[in-house]
């Protein structure tokens, strides 16, 4: 497995792979690599000849007072594990390789990405579609793989493709989760002892509001409420929203017909953690 910092050198790879008739798979991360990351290159690599894992801390997703320059960072662990996962190649380049100093050029969503995780990071989006676009075109794969995990982000990159015809097949990958419930997250080693303990309570409320779905319940407003007074019951999460939606457009449902993503992002402490769960009352159980 190769370590690659330029885009003249991957976009060379790439063709040679082309010429001898392989399939490429592409992986979307920003480091600092778990299980939740694995699995979707496992799943690349089980449904591609050649992956790329593409590991970037993308300077242009995150607000100015967000957590660009601590956010963790361990290439070479990074590496041991894509390497462990079977993937090829690590794209793994310096800001300055992706973005000219002059760049002025963006790719930017209305609707999709005004709620949700989009009312307190307005810009955050922005910056994956053009993160995103720019990766696509650098490694144009055959399919990429993203987690279910980031809902939103999910629904953004299939729109996204599907409006800007890119021929890529996405691929949506479930939560993968800590023993105790706790949606895997690079962001969770900022976490101490007692904020570790405290960030259950996403995962706990959520799993209420999903037994009252279960149970018959189909007024998103009753479902919104239960999971919101849970969530209050832990002293160190602040609540940044709690929302049912529509699956697809994303837009905020009052009784429930087909099918939902709920969706929470919560401080615990100075991070923002998110989680969610999809519902389709067509099929009770979980997908
Ligand atoms: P990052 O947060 O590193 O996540 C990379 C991919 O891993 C995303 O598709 C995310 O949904 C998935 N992922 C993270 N935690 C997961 C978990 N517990 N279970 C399943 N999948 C999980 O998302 C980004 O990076 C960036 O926004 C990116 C798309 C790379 C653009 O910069």
């Amino acid at each position: 497995m190769q370590v690659v910092k330029t885009i003249e050198e991957l976009r060379s790879i790439v063709k040679w792979w082309r010429g001898e008739g392989h399939s490429v798979g592409l992986v979307p991360t920003m480091g600092y690599l778990h299980e939740g990351h694995k699995s979707l290159i496992v799943k690349a690599v089980s449904e591609n000849d050649r992956v790329v894992v593409s590991d970037f801390v993308n300077p242009t997703q995150f607000g100015v007072n967000e957590d660009l320059s601590t956010y963790p960072r361990d290439i070479d662990r990074d590496a041991a594990l894509c390497e462990e996962a079977g993937a090829d190649v690590v794209f793994h380049p310096e800001p300055e390789e992706m973005y000219f100093p002059d760049s002025c050029t963006f790719v930017d969503m209305d609707h999709l990405t005004k709620g949700l995780c989009g009312k307190t990071r307005p810009t955050h989006f922005k910056g994956v579609c053009t993160v995103v676009s720019k990766l696509f075109n650098i490694v144009t794969p055959d399919r990429a793989y993203f987690g279910e995990k980031d809902a939103q982000q999910l629904a953004v990159i299939r729109r996204m493709v599907r409006d800007m015809n890119f021929n890529i097949t996405i691929a949506g990958c479930p939560i993968v989760r800590e023993e105790d419930g706790l949606a895997m997250s690079s962001r969770n080693t900022y976490l101490s002892p007692a904020e570790r303990k405290a960030a259950l309570i996403l995962h706990k409320s959520l799993m209420l509001g999903e037994e009252m779905l279960q149970a018959g319940e189909r007024d998103a407003g009753k479902v919104k409420n239960a999971i919101v007074e849970h969530m209050k019951t832990e002293r160190l999460a602040r609540i940044d929203y709690v929302e049912l939606v529509d699956a697809d457009s994303l837009e905020l449902v009052k009784t429930i017909t087909g099918p939902i993503l709920a969706a929470v992002a919560v401080y615990i402490g100075k991070t923002r953690l998110i989680d969610n769960f999809s519902f389709n009352p067509g099929q009770e159980k979980r997908e």
